[in-house]
């Protein structure tokens, strides 16, 4: 199971406009794994991302999805496809409750299905539950993080893609995160590409890693081994011995 590969780019070459950032980016990420990606600030984490998603400018190169080429698709296709996108911030509706986000992130599906999804994900996550007619806004930024987690949830997608997700939270906040990281590809069976600033805490999780270095891979292989890796990890990455 582990040897299927759920989303290939090849030779990808991306970026703004004229604002080339992204260069020959070719990874391959296995279904049901934990696929981090880190680097330093500016090197294009993000835009990464957002290209997966159909939210930059390719220039050249291949974006495969379950075996389809989806590098021209707009990002609802990619969504409808089984991809979801959680940008670092703003990934909630502020102004609405807890509930009515909720229904927001089921908009378009069948409505008997949105309920059923949204009765599984206030049971998996019971904070929720409790914060129904509370703004997104009054919730602790933890809470913020699991709302986006339980809509993208409510799309029942099989890629999970979060750009930063523990940035801002207190540590406690941020390992309760992590450890919801880790429950939806254990008892979701979910694919998670995960870009995270905290190297080691990331490293530590995942199965597969990529370094990105001003817009190119200079690493991509097993976590444990970036991890372990003093040169790169020192240089690039700010872990120390
Ligand atoms: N909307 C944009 N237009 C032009 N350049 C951008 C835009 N967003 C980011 N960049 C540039 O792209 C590069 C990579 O940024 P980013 O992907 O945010 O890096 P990271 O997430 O690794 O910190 C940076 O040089 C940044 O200034
Ligand atoms: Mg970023």
């Amino acid at each position: 199971m582990v040897d299927d590969v759920i989303l290939r780019t090849e030779m990808l070459n991306a970026g703004y406009g004229r604002f080339h950032i992204l260069f020959d980016i070719s990874i391959a990420v296995r279904r049901g794994e934990i696929f981090v990606i880190v680097g330093p600030n500016g090197s294009g984490k993000s835009t990464f991302l957002k290209t997966l998603f159909g939210l930059t400018r390719i220039y050249s190169g291949k974006i495969e999805f379950e075996g389809k080429d989806i590098t021209h698709l707009p990002p609802h296709a990619r969504a409808r496809l089984g991809i979801a996108y959680l940008p670092q911030t703003n990934n909630v509706f502020a102004e609405l409750t807890v509930k009515e986000n909720l229904y927001m992130a089921g908009y378009g599906i069948d409505r008997s299905i949105v309920e059923k999804r949204v009765q599984e994900v206030l049971e998996y996550f019971p904070i929720l539950r409790e914060k129904l007619s509370v703004k997104a806004k009054a919730l602790s930024g933890g809470q913020r993080q699991l709302l986006a987690m339980a809509m993208a949830l409510i799309r029942d997608p099989r890629l999970f893609m979060f750009d930063e997700p523990t940035a801002g939270l207190a540590p406690k906040a941020a390992k309760e995160l992590v450890d919801r990281i880790i429950w939806l590809r254990q008892e979701l069976g979910k694919t998670i590409v995960w870009v995270e600033q905290n190297a080691r805490l990331a490293l530590e999780q995942g199965d597969t890693a990529a370094l990105l270095v001003s817009g190119r891979v200079a690493y991509s292989g097993p976590a444990r081994e970036l991890l372990a890796d003093k040169e790169l990890g020192k240089k690039y990455l700010g872990l120390k011995g």
